[in-house]
């Protein structure tokens, strides 16, 4: 008999029972490397399809293939043993109905080992995360700013500046929680709905740009960092690594071009 390995991640139902307790630290991942390093603070990482602005130089994601998802997901889950890993799934790999959804809900977590892949969408989105979640797949919503519909909704606009489309939005995240998702990304929205929207609904809100008011939060590791070439208003800034990386490359160059560089120690150890 093959001896079974222990559970170490946090789990699934972890980040669920955390509604209203100790905030949930998040930062997404693309990599290894990095992800090894998160994964020292992070409770859950996630494999945004951000990478494809971020890692690929796309302008939206709209573009992400799942294949692209999966290769980084891999890594992630191969840097790391602690964190729940949660994997985007990209546009046009679950809307058109249920069953595309687990299709490939089922081939991201069977090709890369996450713990629980995340989706865009509210109300409209219900059943899907019903049938998901019912067939064993945990799902993590996202409302409010949701950037793959970014063509709709005329660009990345922060929602909820008019208080008569506050319903709507506590209505999607009302129907994600009531439809099994175990936690919601709430990007992009004023702090009173922010505020509101975690009061109504008993699975832990997840902000992005959404003010303090949530049960955790989550950033773009490359914007924290000072690595993105753009980096939006809400983000506080921690590190300065892309001055970092500009400095030691200029380093590197000038002890090339004056013929400086350390040739005796130039071996592979
Ligand atoms: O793709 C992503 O990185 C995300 C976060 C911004 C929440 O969805």
């Amino acid at each position: 008999m093959s001896k079974q390995t222990q559970i170490r991640r946090i789990t699934v139902p972890q980040i669920a029972a955390r509604k209203g307790g100790d905030p949930i630290v998040s930062l997404t991942s693309y990599h290894a490397h990095t992800a090894a390093i998160v994964d020292k603070v992070a409770d859950f990482i996630l494999v945004g399809d951000s990478l494809g602005m971020v890692m690929h130089g796309m302008n939206s994601t709209v573009g992400v293939p799942l294949d692209l998802m999966i290769m980084h997901g891999r890594a992630v889950v191969r840097g790391t043993e602690r964190a729940l890993i949660v994997v985007d799934m990209p546009f046009g790999s679950y809307e058109e109905s249920p069953n595309m959804a687990f299709r490939n809900a089922a081939k991201i977590m069977k090709e890369t080992q996450c713990g629980a892949v995340k989706l865009e969408g509210g109300a409209r989105m219900a059943e899907t995360i019903r049938f998901l979640t019912e067939r064993g797949v945990p799902v993590m919503a996202h409302i409010g700013l949701t950037p793959q519909s970014s063509h709709v909704m005329g660009g990345f606009k922060t929602q909820g500046r008019e208080e008569e489309t506050w319903d709507a939005h506590i209505a999607d995240a009302k129907a994600v929680a009531e439809a099994g998702a175990f936690a919601v990304v709430v990007e992009g929205v004023v702090e009173p709905l922010a505020v509101k929207i975690t009061r109504a609904i008993d699975i832990p809100t997840i902000g992005i740009g959404a003010s303090a008011a949530c049960d955790g939060q989550i950033l773009v590791l490359e914007d924290m960092l000072g690595l993105s070439p753009w980096t939006p208003k809400f983000v506080k800034v921690y590190g300065r690594l892309g001055d970092m990386i500009e400095d030691a490359v200029r380093a590197y160059a000038d002890e090339v071009k004056s013929r400086a560089f350390p040739g005796e120690d130039h071996v592979y150890r």
